[in-house]
């Protein structure tokens, strides 16, 4: 939710700042614009609407220089328009500051200011750190003005209340930029003469994968040949580079259309990936060793969006594999409701980005409440993983496409692994069926390979139904989650109302709304509940319903009967079969949305990682 990015270099920085803006337009695009330190001056440049109209603007404008930042907005204060797009600068126009957060005393701080005499240009929050830091270098003395405006920007940060990271660049300095993270991510890039602020690493991990993870609280001060971290005190403070893993080319579409196929067509790899550490990262995380485990009683799994339901299916997975109690909550409502305190509990917070600010707020509450936290993360450094006691990361590398896909199946499996270790070290299952299952989820990544060959067949049958003003999903058991999913997708790509319903349900109310042609799409692979999802399908079709099972080989010829279309998934163990199941909905979502136009990887009103409440 908002992407911050800053070049410093010997180089103009301007392609610079375009290129990582692009990069971090999953975070929002509702308006972009940069700022470069140019001949003793500030040229700023803004432009409502995608990066792309930033970049005609500034081909137009040709602003040049080689210390600038940049930003692409998600809206929260202020409609997205011109005026409110960053940077936004001070009175003199010579302070431009980037930001991402919010900062939630900018109301008393814009009277104070205005009393002062600061004029405001924008309904925004983040024009109030322009001129706090104006108003401050007034009264700030050194002997340098680098000095100067790095002190004025610390007394501004101690004023700010909030979430919030920013940067900022003073037309009086025009080789550095200074960079203040609280809560909300920033990272930077360490180059050779040239280094990079951004709030994620696919900005500028075309040019370095050395990348300082700052600690909420610390400022940097990025020059050219330098690059100083300071903590709140304001003293210099030592941050190791990391050597990030990620290359540039899994930030790429790699001649897809969009980064929502490619990374459907990601998961395999995704997959073994993160199941090649799976075993000893579990085994090795902290807090969870066989001693441990034997005695947690209680699991809270806390998620939001795609990442709440792979922690729906998680609580099947537990209860069944590691016989623990476990419940799943939204994370914006387990932040607010009553939780007893409880001994031996641990809360699982799920998320791709791990800077979900609800999924924050509801791991703070389960500190607070004594519990034991483990982050299933995406995300090397983000604020997730600090706040938990331990992470496991999936590694999918860097989802760029808003509607999640590879990251939800990596999570799944994450889960999987982590409640066979969980039962296997409990004695809730025996040595026998942890080999078992084991075996399967090792072949896994082989069966999401051979599932992708039903791209094909999806997207013709999508062709019969993607007009539909309404579409239905219905699942059982480790399916339920997987309706809610699948429906989730294609509302959010193709802007169509879209539910997921759990099967037993349909007759206690959804099913009024089943009319001729409503497109049902039942996930019914031949497993135990088989049975049940034929007599769901024939309850639908006997309403006018246009049924589309999501089925195995072996169930093919019984679905027949009783439904008008079928896609055939390889059959695997039941509890994995979800995996698969929803690589067909994936498809479905995107084919549904590329025949309706839509612009599938970066749909309307959404962002990635909603960094605000
Ligand atoms: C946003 C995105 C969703 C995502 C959710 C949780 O709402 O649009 O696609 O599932 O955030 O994100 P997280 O990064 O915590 O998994």
């Amino acid at each position: 939710m908002c992407g911050i990015i800053g070049y410093v270099g010997d180089k103009n920085s301007v392609p610079f700042l375009i290129e990582g803006l692009k990069r971090l337009e999953y975070r929002g695009y509702d308006s972009a614009g940069i700022a470069v330190a140019e001949n003793g001056h500030i040229h700023r440049v803004r432009a409502v609407g995608k990066v792309a109209e930033l970049e005609k603007a500034s081909l137009l404008e040709n602003p040049r220089g080689c210390c600038g930042i940049g930003h692409t907005r998600w809206a929260t204060h202020g409609k997205p328009s011109q005026e409110n797009s960053h940077p936004h600068t001070d009175c003199s126009g010579d302070i431009v500051v980037v930001h991402n957060g919010i900062i939630e005393n900018y109301l008393s701080l814009k009277e104070k200011l205005q009393a002062l005499g600061h004029k405001f240009q924008s309904e925004t929050d983040t024009e109030v750190i322009a001129h706090l830091i104006e108003e401050n270098l007034k009264h700030v003395h050194a002997e340098t003005d680098e000095q100067r405006f790095f002190r004025a920007v610390m007394k501004t940060s101690d004023e700010l209340q909030g979430a919030f990271a920013y940067g900022v660049l003073w037309a009086k300095t025009p080789n550095q930029i200074i960079g203040v993270k609280n809560q909300s991510p920033l990272v930077v890039g360490l180059g050779e003469g040239e280094n990079f602020l951004a709030s994620d690493v696919p900005a500028f991990l075309k040019y370095t994968n050395k990348v300082l993870f700052l600690e909420d609280g610390q400022t940097v001060v990025l020059r050219p040949e330098k690059t100083v971290v300071y903590g709140m005190d304001g003293k210099e403070t030592k941050v190791k580079p990391t050597k990030v893993a990620w290359d540039q080319k899994t930030a790429e579409k790699s001649g897809f259309k969009h980064f929502m196929l490619k990374e459907i067509y990601d998961q395999p790899q995704a997959l073994e990936d993160t199941l090649r550490t799976a075993q000893a990262d579990f085994m090795r995380i902290l807090g969870l060793k066989t001693e441990d485990l034997r005695r947690i009683k209680n699991i809270y799994l806390v998620a939001c969006g795609t990442a709440y339901h792979a922690a729906l299916i998680g609580k099947y997975y537990l209860e069944n594999f590691a016989g623990v109690t476990a419940s799943v909550d939204l994370a914006s409502e387990f932040k607010y409701r009553t939780i007893p305190p409880a001994k031996d509990t641990l809360c699982i917070a799920v998320s791709q980005s791990g800077e979900t600010a609800d999924t924050l707020g509801a791991v703070k509450k389960a500190k607070e409440l004594g519990f034991k936290r483990l982050a299933i993360c995406n995300v090397l450094g983000s604020g997730l993983t600090r706040a938990c006691g331990s992470v496991f990361y999936t590694h999918c590398g860097p989802e760029i496409s808003v509607a999640s896909t590879k990251a939800f199946t990596s999570q799944i499996i994450s889960l999987y692994a982590l409640s066979i270790f969980l039962g296997h070290a409990s004695g809730n299952i025996s040595r026998g069926q942890f080999d078992k299952l084991y075996k399967e989820m090792m072949a896994l990544p082989k069966a999401v390979a051979e599932t992708l060959k039903i791209e094909y067949d999806v997207r013709h049958l999508t062709k019969k139904v993607y007009k539909a003003n309404r579409f239905i999903f219905l699942g059982r058991n480790v399916d339920y989650p997987i309706a809610l999913e699948g429906a989730l997708k294609l509302k959010e790509i193709s802007y169509t109302s879209a539910e997921g319903f759990a099967a037993g349900e349909i007759k206690h109310g959804p099913i009024s709304v089943i009319d001729k042609g409503t497109p049902v799409i039942i996930l019914m692979p031949k497993d135990h509940l088989f049975d049940k999802m034929l007599s769901a399908a024939q309850e639908c079709r006997a309403r006018g319903a246009f049924v589309i099972a999501v089925t195995t080989p072996d169930g093919s010829e019984e679905a027949a009967a009783v439904t008008d279309k079928r896609i055939l998934v390889p059959k695997t163990g039941e509890y994995l079969q979800p995996v698969l199941n929803v690589i067909a909905l994936q498809f479905f979502a995107y084919w549904v949305a590329k025949r309706l136009g839509r612009d599938i990887d970066q749909p309307r009103n959404l962002a990635k990682s909603v960094t605000v409440e």
